[in-house]
């Protein structure tokens, strides 16, 4: 029996329907709701607006559970590799070995970038944030594939997944090389996707490089806990983008754009940023979290909050985890002296900076969650608060920190895209407002006016 709800306005009453999901989540569907009484709804930010029905990625904000396709984030970061994570998200299930053969060797093939692209990078000024470099180059690839946009085309649709997922870590390795003045290094197909990746951002033409195994892994692991997170903001701009039948390679490129942005995905970037500016400050911890409250100071304390969390984000529960590892256990002393060509001369130093950006983060999480402000308003660390230091560890620089969660999301914005082209429900997006404007003004000849 289908659930409804009453709605009484204006003395008459209407009956909406509830819709359900797999996981219990229920939704008055307002679809037929100004046709029926001339209202419409109004939500800013869409904190209680559900935009489509989805079978990709289930949260539960207040069990701080995450699924991809049902599987849980634990295990998928313990015995997953981003690759399969990456087609489990866009194809709905996990490859078997025909599949993942297939999908591996076409996401190695197309790691190069047409040679002209690199001119693309000749023409940025010197030091350009490597998120507008990577939305741009990522929005142009489209104008060198224009005979295969077709979003309604099988065929089209899988060969621009294969051309993106390979060359968005070209793409984001290139902004990096060319910001320090060193040659765009060619892919090496012979490598796994990360450990392309890390050889792209540190090697260079002069002597032999070798990735660290350990790296990559932790690489491999940071990409899987980044790759979808339902309709999080930048999803939805590429929902969004998609949904005037606009092509992968352009509403990508809207998505990279909303990530950017400090509220969202370029809070990784923006932590550090917070743990250096209190180290330096040296006015201690207490300090920063007494302006994180203060409802007259802007200033909040970047990577904790989140929209759909009232508990644990369990990507943080597994960062927080290895970042102790990097920074405790595992010897990064040997790993970074194979990978960091820092401008930091003795690695120790380094890692002093590396463990007290940590120990100032766990000093800001342990006493942020005893405190009432934060207590009240639920607010834990999210995925961008211990994420930046692993990145530093590895000697990913902090500008690059949001492309590394660009190249994590890729695989999300793709499976959310693929699905809303192919919604039995497929509209485009098309909001409407509440208009607070001059109810009716005149015209005012340039004379007459103040
Ligand atoms: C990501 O949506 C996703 O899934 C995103 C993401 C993904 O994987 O795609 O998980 C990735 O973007 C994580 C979030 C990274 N952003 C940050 O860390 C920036 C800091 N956080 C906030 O700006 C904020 O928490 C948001 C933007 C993340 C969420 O904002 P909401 O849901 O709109 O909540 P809000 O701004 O209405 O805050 C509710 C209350 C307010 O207090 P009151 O006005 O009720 O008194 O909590 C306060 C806020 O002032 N608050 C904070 C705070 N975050 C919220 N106060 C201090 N510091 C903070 N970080």
């Amino acid at each position: 029996m289908s659930k409804t709800a009453k709605l009484i306005f204006e003395g008459k009453t209407y009956e909406l329907p509830v819709i359900e999901g797999t996981r219990d989540e229920k939704a008055l569907d307002v679809s037929s709701l100004r046709s029926a009484t001339g209202l419409i709804t109004f939500d800013p930010g869409y904190v209680s607006t559900g935009s489509c029905k989805s079978s990709i990625t289930f949260l539960d904000g207040e069990k701080g559970i995450l699924l991809y396709r049902g599987i849980p984030i634990e295990t998928l970061a313990e015995k997953s590799h981003f690759i399969e994570t990456a087609y489990l998200l866009i194809y709905g299930h996990l490859p078997n070995r025909k599949e993942m053969d297939y999908f591996s060797y076409h996401v190695t093939r197309h790691s190069m970038l047409h040679e002209s692209i690199k001119n693309f990078y000749d023409g940025f000024p010197s030091n350009p944030h490597p998120m507008a470099v990577c939305s741009a180059v990522v929005g142009a690839l489209g104008t060198f594939y224009q005979d295969q946009l077709n979003v309604l085309d099988e065929r089209e649709i899988e060969i621009s997944i294969h051309r993106l997922m390979a060359k968005l870590p070209t793409i984001a390795a290139y902004s990096y090389k060319k910001s320090i003045g060193q040659a765009l290094p060619y892919p090496d197909n012979s490598l796994s996707y990360t450990a392309n990746f890390l050889k792209m951002m540190f090697s260079n033409p002069c002597e032999e490089y070798q990735v660290d195994p350990t790296v990559a892994k932790i690489l491999n692991i940071l990409l899987i806990l980044h790759a979808d997170h339902e309709q999080n903001c930048s999803t939805s701009a590429v929902r969004l983008v998609g949904s005037s039948r606009c092509n992968l390679y352009a509403s990508v490129s809207a998505g990279i754009y909303a990530l950017w942005g400090p509220l969202h995905g370029g809070a990784n970037q923006a932590v550090i940023e917070m743990l250096q500016k209190i180290i330096e400050d040296g006015g201690g911890v207490k300090k920063f979290i007494d302006k994180a409250k203060d409802p007259n100071d802007p200033f909040r304390l970047v990577g904790f909050g989140h929209r759909v969390y009232k508990n644990f984000d369990p990507r943080s529960k597994i960062i927080k985890n290895m970042a102790h590892e990097i920074l405790g256990e595992l010897n990064v002393k040997e790993s970074l002296s194979k990978i960091v060509k820092s401008n930091i001369d003795d690695e120790l130093e380094k890692l002093n900076i590396e463990e007290s950006l940590f120990d100032v983060a766990l000093e800001l999480e342990e006493i942020a969650l005893k405190d009432d402000y934060f207590i009240e308003r639920k607010l834990y660390p999210n995925v961008d608060f211990y994420s930046g230091i692993i990145y530093q560890a590895l000697g990913i620089p902090v500008n690059m920190f949001p492309v590394m969660f660009a190249m994590g999301r890729l695989p999300g914005w793709i499976a959310q895209w693929k699905e809303s082209q192919a919604d039995e429900d497929f509209k485009i997006g098309r909001p409407r407002q509440i208009y607070t404007g001059n109810a009716s003004a005149e015209y005012i000849p340039m004379e007459e006016r103040k």
